[in-house]
């Protein structure tokens, strides 16, 4: 499938907000879930829709309806926490899973705390959200477990990503389309996105 680099001018002006340091925890988090909003939109774009009819006071009218499809919203715990009110904003209807995962700050591989997801998940169009998409385990593996309940239609959205997160989803996941409203230059020693933002979930929450 494919990479879909979101630079639409709001999105880009939003985002030089949120990677500025002196930006507030409030402000930080008010601004995920504006992008979270404006991503979403264009995210659900191929959405199929319907013909029908509405009566308007006047006359009739033809009208485009979507086709009845059902969504999901998982964030990865914790920082894609702060993306889901801002897609719910616009699909009120979908369900929201949640799965946990931690990066370990050794190996930097992902660590499973919880998952909790609808139970007709794999009736469902997932979108898997987090901020930050780095070296690309976290995501993989959240992929996998949707997968592993029998979903086949799965969107990655990301605010900010690193050219080897992209690789690692594109090689584990071929089937699966990427969201992102950056690719920026790399990964530190430390496995975070440079220049990136930070720690998304510490900017979020304020635990820093
Ligand atoms: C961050 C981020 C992603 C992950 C990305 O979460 O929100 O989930 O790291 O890194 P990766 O692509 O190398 O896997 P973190 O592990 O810091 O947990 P948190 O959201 O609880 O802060
Ligand atoms: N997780 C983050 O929150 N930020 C990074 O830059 C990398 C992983």
């Amino acid at each position: 499938m494919s990479l879909h680099v979101l630079d639409h001018p709001l999105l880009q002006h939003k985002l030089s907000i949120i990677r500025d340091k002196n930006t507030s925890v409030k402000e930080f988090r008010e601004l995920i879930s504006e992008i979270a909003t404006l991503m979403c939109y264009e995210a659900t774009r191929d959405l199929p829709v319907e013909v029908c009819e509405v009566e308007t006071p006047v006359s009739t009218a033809k009208v485009r309806k979507i086709a009845g499809k059902k969504l999901a919203v998982v964030p990865i715990l914790r920082a894609g926490l702060g993306m889901v009110d801002g897609i719910l904003t616009l699909v009120p209807s979908a369900k929201v899973g949640h799965i946990g995962l931690y990066r370990d700050p050794d190996t930097l591989e992902p660590v499973e705390y919880y998952c909790k997801l609808p139970k007709d998940i794999a009736d469902r169009e997932v979108y898997i959200v987090d901020p930050m998409l780095a070296t690309g385990g976290s995501a993989t593996a959240a992929i996998q477990f949707i997968k592993n309940y029998g979903c086949q239609h799965i969107k990655l959205m990301c605010i900010i990503s690193a050219p080897e997160g992209i690789s690692r989803v594109q090689t584990d996941h071929p089937d699966v389309d990427i969201f992102v409203a950056s690719v920026d230059e790399k990964l530190n020693s430390h496995g975070y996105i440079v220049p990136g933002l930070g720690d998304a979930g510490d900017r979020i929450f304020g635990t820093k």
